[in-house]
C-alpha cells in the first residue's frame, strides 16, 4: 500500500494548471472562474461548457510573443510569432491574437475564412498544409495571404500558377524536414522522415531551384515544426542547426542572403501537478533557441535571418476549461481483479468511475493520445476523503475518457459541477458529433464578466443534416407515418 505517498490535493486549485484567475471562494470553496462561480456560468451557458479567460489567453500572448521577441532582438535580428489557429480559432479569439501583436498561422480554406472574417490582415497570415487544394490556394492568394507555406513541389506548380493568375508575387517558406524526432507522442512528432509533412531538408536545394524557375514566388526561407506538446528544448535547438546549415547553400543558390527561419510551435503545456508535467518557461526556451540561431549563423558566416514561431497550445491551453455535470458514479474494485495493480493507482483498493455529460466528443485527447488532464469539484469543496476516479463521458465506447486517474473527494457525487483543466487547446477544434452530441458553446470570461464566443450546436441543427429522400413517407413526431 502507498498511501503514505498519497497527498490529498483533491480541492486544490494548482495555479500552473488552472488559468490563474481560478480560485475557490469563500462561500463553499466553490470554484470561481475570473471571478465568476462555474454553476453560475453552467446555469447561464449550459452543460458542458467550455469556457475561456480571455484575460489569461491574452496576457498568455503578449508573454509569449514578448519573450521570443526580445530574445531574437538580443542576438540583434527580429521574430514574428504566429497563433497556430488550428489549437482554437473563432473570430472573437482571433481578433484576441491580432490585438495582442500576433500573426495568424492557418491551415485549411475554413481557418483562413474565420481569421479574414475576424478582420486579421491578411498580410499578417500564414497559410499551411500538407495537400491545400487549389481553390483554397486561389483564395489564399487572391485575399494577400502574407506567406504560403510550400509542402511538395506540387504545391509550388499551384501557388506559382494562382499568383501568376492573380498578377502578383507570391511569398513562399518551403516546409522541411529536419529529420529530428521529437521527444513526444508519434502522432505528434512531424519532423522525423516518415510522416506526410514537409520535404527532406536534403532536397531544399533542388526545391528551392524549382522556385526560383518561378517569378511570380518569392522565396523567404525555410520552416520546419518539429512536433507538438515538447518540453525539451535539446530537439528545437538541433533542428534550427540543422536548418541553418543549410542557409549558406540556399543563398549560393537564390544569390542573396535567406532572409527568414521558420521554427514552427510545439512548446509543452503541464496539464497535470505531477512533476513530470513541469513545463519550461517560456523565456528559457526562447533564450535557448535565440542562443543557438545566433551561435550557428556565426559559424556558418550566414547573416542572422528574421525569426518565425508558430506557438498554439501554449498560448490558449491553460486560458481554458472545460464544465462538465456529473449524472452517475460507480465502484469498480481494484484489489483482487484479474488485471495486475498499476503503480499510478497508488495502490487505492478501487477505482470510482464518475460518468459526465459530455466526453470523447468534446476531449478526443486522451482517446487520440492517451492524454492526461486534472479534475475538481467546482461546486464545493469536501473533506471526504480522496478517491481514485477515472472520468468517462457518456458515449458508446469504453476509451471514452475524459481523465484516465485523478484524485477526487470519495463523496463526489450526481450533480455535481466538474472542471477539468487546461482544455483551452485542441478539444474544441478536435471536437465532434459522435453518437449525435451537440458541441458545447465556448464562453469567454473577461474582467469578470461572461459572454459566449461560441455557439453550442443544438439537437435540430444536427437534424437538419439528415436528406429526407422524397421517396419515403416522412414519419410524424408520434412515429406514425403520413
Ligand atoms: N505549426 C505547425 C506547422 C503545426 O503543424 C502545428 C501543430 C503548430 C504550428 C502548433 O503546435 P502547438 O504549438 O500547438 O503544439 N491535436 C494534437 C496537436 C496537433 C498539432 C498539429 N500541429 C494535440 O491535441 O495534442
Amino acid at each position: 500500500m502507498t498511501q503514505a505517498t498519497r497527498t490529498d490535493t483533491s480541492n486544490a486549485i494548482d495555479p500552473r494548471v488552472f488559468p490563474p484567475t481560478a480560485r475557490r471562494g469563500r462561500n463553499c470553496g466553490e470554484l470561481k472562474l475570473n471571478g465568476i462561480r462555474a454553476t453560475a456560468l453552467t446555469e447561464q451557458f449550459g452543460s458542458p461548457l467550455y469556457v475561456v479567460d480571455e484575460n489569461a489567453a491574452r496576457a498568455r500572448a503578449i508573454e509569449v510573443r514578448s519573450a521570443l521577441q526580445s530574445e531574437a532582438e538580443r542576438i540583434g535580428t527580429s521574430a514574428t510569432v504566429y497563433y497556430a489557429t488550428k489549437a482554437f480559432l473563432c473570430i472573437e479569439v482571433a481578433r484576441w491574437m491580432a490585438e495582442e501583436g500576433l500573426a495568424i498561422d492557418v491551415a485549411s480554406g475554413g481557418e483562413l475564412a474565420v481569421a479574414l472574417a475576424a478582420g486579421v490582415d491578411p498580410a499578417r497570415i500564414g497559410f499551411h498544409g500538407n495537400n491545400k487544394s487549389v481553390q483554397e490556394i486561389e483564395r489564399a492568394v487572391a485575399a494577400g495571404v502574407g506567406t504560403i507555406i510550400l509542402d511538395s513541389e506540387f504545391e509550388t506548380e499551384r501557388v506559382a500558377q494562382a499568383a501568376a493568375r492573380a498578377g502578383i508575387r507570391q511569398r513562399v517558406r518551403l516546409r522541411v524536414n529536419s529529420g529530428v524526432h521529437a521527444s513526444t507522442h508519434d502522432f505528434l512528432a512531424t519532423s522525423h522522415e516518415d510522416q506526410k509533412f514537409g520535404q527532406p531538408l536534403s532536397e531544399a536545394p533542388r526545391l528551392v531551384r524549382d522556385i526560383l524557375r518561378h517569378d511570380n514566388l518569392l522565396f523567404v526561407g525555410l520552416h520546419c515544426h518539429i512536433g507538438s506538446q515538447i518540453f525539451a528544448t535539446s530537439g528545437f535547438r538541433e533542428s534550427a542547426r540543422r536548418l541553418l546549415g543549410a542557409y549558406p547553400e540556399l543563398a549560393a543558390i537564390t544569390g542573396r542572403p535567406i532572409p527568414e527561419l521558420n521554427l514552427g510551435g510545439g512548446f509543452g503545456i503541464a496539464y497535470t501537478s505531477a512533476a513530470a508535467d513541469e513545463e519550461p518557461a517560456v523565456a528559457d526556451v526562447a533564450r535557448e533557441l535565440a542562443d543557438i540561431v545566433a551561435e550557428t549563423a556565426s559559424e556558418l558566416g550566414v547573416p542572422l535571418p528574421h525569426l518565425a514561431f508558430e506557438p498554439g497550445r501554449s498560448i490558449i491551453g491553460q486560458a481554458g476549461v472545460t464544465l462538465y455535470t456529473v449524472g452517475t458514479t460507480k465502484s469498480v474494485q481494484l484489489a483482487g481483479s484479474n488485471v495486475a495493480a498499476d503503480p499510478a493507482d497508488l495502490g487505492y483498493a478501487e477505482r470510482l468511475y464518475v460518468s459526465v455529460d459530455g466526453g470523447m466528443s468534446d476531449n478526443a485527447r486522451p482517446a487520440l493520445y492517451g492524454a492526461d488532464y486534472q479534475v475538481r469539484i467546482a461546486n464545493r469543496v469536501s473533506e471526504a476523503e480522496p478517491a481514485l476516479v477515472r472520468v468517462v463521458g457518456k458515449h458508446c465506447e469504453s476509451g471514452d475518457i475524459v481523465v484516465q486517474r485523478d484524485e477526487l473527494p470519495g463523496d463526489v457525487r450526481p450533480g455535481d459541477t466538474l472542471a477539468v483543466a487546461a482544455t483551452g487547446a485542441y478539444c474544441w477544434s478536435l471536437s465532434s458529433n459522435y453518437n449525435y452530441v451537440p458541441r458545447p458553446p465556448v464562453v469567454a470570461l473577461r474582467d469578470g464578466e461572461a459572454r459566449l464566443i461560441v455557439r453550442g450546436e443544438t439537437e435540430d441543427q444536427l437534424l437538419a443534416m439528415s436528406v429526407i429522400s422524397e421517396t419515403h413517407d416522412t414519419p410524424d413526431t408520434n412515429g406514425a407515418t403520413k
